[in-house]
């Protein structure tokens, strides 16, 4: 197998240490805006290479990891499930552009090809894929982090609050996932993996905490529906040099991969 991925960063650095040690993986190319990091984190690995842009190696890989932000979603997407590649997408809140996801969901359809979309820093994307065969009548997303989690939104940077100065916690924000994808591009790509799997952006509920006591990033799910009740918490340590990001959707990223290269696929 050749994969691409794109963006060495927090989860990309985890997915290449992978890439070289999966059997299966014959090859892999690593693109960064920023190539300095990747060639640090590659440059003793047999099966690497580094590459600036797409044309030399694209039409012979097989899987194109995106695990680098919204816009390379737009930049990419479309043309990897075009050369025959499947996708695997960690921005995955580009997917709330409704022009974005019908032209990727097409892509993958015409080209026969696949788009993976890894469980990220939740727990029970599975029963909610699960209870969606039947009717749900409700899906509630909770989100509590820590300010220095939420510093870079959009949200922060727009509002007047001054979260660095909170002193207890504060709900900032309340209302359907499709808005919290656009206030928090960076921090609740997990409101778009849920409403993708259960009811959509627009009935899916998100309420974004903001809690200095809290050193984790937490997320809560409640689902209702035909199948019964579902609560699912995650109490996610954060990567040390970046709080935005859950070190689980980095394992997710990694886990996916591991079922995409193996024989046996547990909770499908
Ligand atoms: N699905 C989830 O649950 C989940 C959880 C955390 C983060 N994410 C998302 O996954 C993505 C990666 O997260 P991260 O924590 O590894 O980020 P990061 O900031 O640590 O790394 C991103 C890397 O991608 C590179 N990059 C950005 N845009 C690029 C482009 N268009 N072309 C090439 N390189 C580009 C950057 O230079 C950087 O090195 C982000 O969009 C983030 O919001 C998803």
């Amino acid at each position: 197998m050749r994969i691409l991925i794109i963006g060495a960063g927090s989860i990309g650095s985890e997915l290449i240490k992978e890439c070289e040690r999966l059997e299966s993986v014959e090859e892999f190319y690593i693109m960064d805006h920023h190539p300095e990091a990747a060639k640090k984190i590659s440059q003793d690995m047999k099966k690497a290479k580094v590459i600036s842009d797409l044309r030399e190696p694209f039409p012979g890989i097989d899987l194109v990891i995106e695990a680098a932000s919204q816009e390379a979603v737009h930049e990419h997407g479309k043309k990897a499930l075009t050369c025959g590649a499947e996708l695997m997408l960690m921005s995955v809140g580009a997917l709330v552009d409704d022009e974005l996801r019908e032209e990727l969901f097409k892509a993958a359809e015409d080209n026969n090809s696949r788009i993976y979309i890894p469980s990220g820093a939740l727990c029970g994307l599975d029963a909610v894929i699960s209870a969606s065969v039947v009717k749900i009548t409700e899906v509630k997303l909770e989100t509590r982090k820590p300010p220095a989690s939420l510093m870079d939104s959009e949200f922060v940077r727009e509002s007047k609050i001054n979260i660095q100065g909170l002193e207890e916690e504060t709900t900032i924000f309340e209302g359907p996932a499709s808005k919290a994808i656009k206030l928090f591009p960076k921090n609740v790509n997990v409101a778009a993996a849920l409403s993708l799997a259960g009811v959509g952006f627009e009935k899916t509920t998100v309420k974004v905490i903001c809690d200095p006591s809290c050193e984790n990033n937490i997320h809560t799910i409640r689902l209702l529906g035909e199948s019964g009740e579902l609560t699912g918490i995650s109490i996610n340590n954060p990567f040390p040099d970046n709080p935005r990001t859950s070190y689980l959707a980095a394992l997710s990223a990694v886990s996916a991969l591991r079922n995409i290269c193996g024989h046996v696929w547990y909770g499908v």
